[in-house]
């Protein structure tokens, strides 16, 4: 029958992973259609249309909250828990407190994406909701946390499989640094100020944005690379041992290199050289756990030829290892001396955002999508393989471009004539950097068509297949 590749265990909870995978779908298309709109606002700034909501200003934390927390969250809850639950051999505990979550979250990015148009924000980066969407958030993730804790707490097997332990890395320290950092004197419902002042206000923000960075971007991703990579190659994670060392290594170093935010600051000089020699040192477990995934294809190299979504799993860790190298060495103070404010931060950004974090996700929604819905694949494996050229072709042009305007703006802004007078003036670079965002609307245009292709095929696939009650079918796995 064609649908024989589906689910072996009709007793789990799948409700849930896919209400999560739909979810991700949609935002995913509107957090980076978002951006497309953003980066033309760059090109042509007429766009702005002169209206308060639809400034660049405005907009652009709809896009950062929608593509990381509604498009990556999304992506890691539909992961986690279809995880947790196949490795831990236990449904997750409570129902009620999986739709609540779901929903919960739901609401809150719904919330998020109402108040920031109109101008409601706290203007902390990655940090912008005002504080009643903080709270609300932080009562989802306490429920999050307890059912993934609980859930493996209450598992049929003697292991705790390592994706588990980077999704629960994942899950534990984003609580704690979210409340740290939103603590804040309400003033009205819709302002209020944050706790801290100055220098320690900045350290606190940065400290949650890097672990942003850190345990959503990259710890929670590591965990979905554990189980889909060996999964989608079919073969064992290349070493066990490599992942346990990955594991205490990076969730040990990540927490240390917020300050390298901030250099040539009014943060201490002694912060900002130890969030340097920090992030220096985090090269070490990021390509530890590049290498472990990659290896893992090891004698699978020639699946590579015909199978599209493993093209994405293993580009998606070359992106990686790209984007933790060449962050060590924005780190370095010299270097970050002529990156910093510059476009090569934001080439940077999305080589480990399209590159790392959407490739991995959509490989793994392509891999669950058909398990989901009872389907042996999805519906047409010709769009999956478009879509891949689209996504590499689009993060290529996205971020070669970020890559010149950003060392263009560098040179510029630092050349001095003989007489110390700058040479060129802000607008000189500005211009300078015209092609750059032409290229990059062209490179992020390309990546959203290929998103668009995804939801066609995900509809087509959803809406083909037989789809049985849950607890109904007898069901096996691919
Ligand atoms: C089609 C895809 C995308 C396009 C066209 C796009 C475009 C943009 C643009 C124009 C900006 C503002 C840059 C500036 O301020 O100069 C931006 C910022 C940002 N985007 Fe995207 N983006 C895309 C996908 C993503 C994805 C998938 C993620 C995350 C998973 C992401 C994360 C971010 C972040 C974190 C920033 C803020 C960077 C910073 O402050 O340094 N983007 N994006
Ligand atoms: C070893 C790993 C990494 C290190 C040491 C690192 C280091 C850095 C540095 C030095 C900056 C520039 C800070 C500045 O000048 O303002 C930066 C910015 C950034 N990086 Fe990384 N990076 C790493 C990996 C990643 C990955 C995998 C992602 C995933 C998407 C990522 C996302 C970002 C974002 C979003 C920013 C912009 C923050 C902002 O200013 O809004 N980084 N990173």
């Amino acid at each position: 029958m064609a649908d024989a590749a589906v689910l072996d265990t009709p007793d789990y909870n799948y409700d849930v992973v896919r209400r999560f995978t739909l979810m991700t779908l949609f935002w995913g298309v509107l957090g980076m259609g978002m951006g497309a709109v953003i980066a033309a606002q760059l090109v042509w700034p007429e766009l702005n249309l002169g209206l308060p909501w639809t400034t660049f200003g405005r907009l652009r934390p709809v896009h950062t909250n929608l593509v990381i927390f509604a498009f990556g969250g999304g992506a890691l809850f539909a992961t986690s828990f279809y995880v947790v639950q196949r490795t831990c051999k236990v449904r997750l505990i409570s129902d009620g407190l999986a739709n609540f979550v779901f929903w919960g979250w739901q609401a809150a990015i719904v919330a998020m994406l109402v108040s920031y148009p109109l101008g409601i924000t706290s203007s902390k980066e990655y940090a912008e909701m005002e504080w009643p969407i903080a709270l609300w958030v932080t009562l989802v993730w306490v429920a999050y946390a307890y059912l993934f804790i609980g859930t493996i707490a209450r598992r049929q097997t003697q292991h705790i499989y390592v994706a588990n332990w980077f999704y629960g890395a994942f899950i534990v320290v984003t609580a704690m640094v979210h409340v740290i950092n939103h603590i804040a004197i309400p003033v009205t419902l819709f302002k209020s100020y944050s706790a801290y002042s100055g220098a320690t206000d900045a350290m606190i923000q940065w400290w949650y944005g890097h672990s942003v960075v850190g345990f959503i971007l990259s710890v929670g991703f590591l965990g979905m690379m554990y189980y889909f990579v060996p999964k989608q190659a079919e073969r064992p994670v290349y070493s066990y041992r490599l992942s346990i060392v990955h594991f205490w290594a990076i969730i040990s170093l990540y927490i240390w290199a917020g300050p390298h935010h901030l250099h040539y600051t009014a943060l201490p000089d002694w912060a900002q050289s130890l969030g340097m020699a920090m992030s220096v040192v985090l090269l070490a477990p990021s390509w530890g756990g590049m290498i472990n995934g990659m290896m893992t294809l090891s004698g699978a190299w020639h699946k590579l030829r015909t199978d599209p979504i493993l093209r994405f799993l293993v580009v998606s860790l070359a992106f990686y290892g790209m984007s933790t190298f060449e962050g060590p060495m924005m780190a370095i103070k010299t270097v970050n001396a002529l990156s910093h404010y510059t476009d090569w931060t934001i080439g940077h950004v999305h080589a480990g955002a399209l590159g790392w974090v959407a490739m991995i996700s959509i490989g793994t929604l392509y891999h669950m999508i058909p398990k989901l819905w009872g389907r042996e694949r999805m519906h047409s494996v010709g769009l999956i393989n478009a879509h891949f050229w689209l996504a590499t072709i689009g993060t290529v042009l996205y971020i070669a471009s970020m890559w010149v305007n950003g060392i263009t703006q560098g040179l510029m802004w630092r050349a001095i004539n003989e007489d110390g007078t700058l040479t060129y003036s802000f607008v000189e670079a500005l211009e300078a950097s015209h092609p750059g965002y032409v290229v990059r609307l062209i490179g992020g245009g390309t990546f959203v068509l290929g998103m668009l292709l995804m939801a066609y095929n995900a509809w087509r696939t959803v809406r083909a297949a037989d789809r049985r009650p849950i607890g109904s079918a007898v069901m096996r796995v691919a």
